[in-house]
């Protein structure tokens, strides 16, 4: 894992998609992409429900095998869902079970209050990411997905997040909807690469929910995603040629 540090050192960015299927992770790995995340954003994205919160370890198994089958390139990550790491065994436990499903490394949510964890995975010898910031398993608590880090006290408990989740021994952390100074600061006060979503330029890498980035989840687009693709239109329009000459 010591590669996403070289990167970082290099100045080289990190590219990071999710996929939760076989031909989207093929299409992804063979579009180069740096990191496939089969993410607990599954529960929204693909099975429909208002957030991650519904999402199953089992339900992750399923889909991090069948996105395996389509990787041969990238580096292959999954998320640990929402109670499956509410202590450092039980989170040893649930990765393993990621990693039997063809996952090389797994992501959790949370900063200081979960370097046990971290380390317990860490210490398994799992690879880990970690994620701080807006935290989507938390959503329902928060009331809502806010920005964080936006005053300067906020931004060094940020700041501490992250090296505690650096001395715990992640080899890289997302930052979720940080305001861009702050992730700024955050990309400067550590060595592990800080892959950022809606949380500005600053970061070492970009992560994005693919439905977001190819227009394939139209009822909600997050603000800050810059959509290359309209896959949602030309689904509807294939489906509507198809009725039309059925029907004739
Ligand atoms: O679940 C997810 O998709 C994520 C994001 C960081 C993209 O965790």
């Amino acid at each position: 894992m010591e590669e996403w540090r070289a990167k970082k050192q290099r100045g080289e960015r990190i590219t990071s998609l999710t996929a939760y299927d076989y031909p989207t992770a093929r299409l992804l790995d063979e579009a180069g992409i740096d990191i496939i995340l089969v993410g607990d954003s599954l529960g929204m994205v693909v099975l429909g429900y208002e957030d991650t919160t519904e999402v199953t370890l089992e339900a992750m198994i399923h889909h991090t095998g069948a996105v395996a089958r389509g990787v041969k390139r990238a580096l292959l990550m999954a998320d640990l869902p929402i109670h499956t790491y509410d202590t450092g065994e039980q989170a040893v436990t649930s990765a393993r079970a990621l990693l039997a499903a063809g996952a090389q490394a797994v992501k959790l949510e949370g900063g200081a209050s979960h370097v046990g964890q971290i380390e317990a995975v860490v210490q398994a010898g799992i690879p880990l990411m970690g994620h701080i910031g807006m935290l989507p398993q938390s959503v329902r608590k928060e009331g809502g997905y806010k920005l964080k880090g936006r005053t300067q006290a906020e931004a060094d408990v940020l700041i501490k997040d992250a090296r505690a989740v650096e001395a715990a021994g992640a080899f890289s952390v997302v930052l979720e909807i940080v305001a861009a100074e702050t992730a700024r600061q955050i990309t400067e006060a550590v060595e592990i690469p800080t892959i950022g979503i809606g949380s500005g330029e600053s970061c070492d890498g970009q992560i994005l929910v693919t439905h977001d980035l190819i227009g394939l989840f139209p009822w909600f687009t997050p603000k800050f995603v810059r959509q290359e693709a309209e896959v949602a239109g030309e689904i509807r329009k294939a489906a509507a040629a198809f009725i039309e000459r059925t029907r004739g």
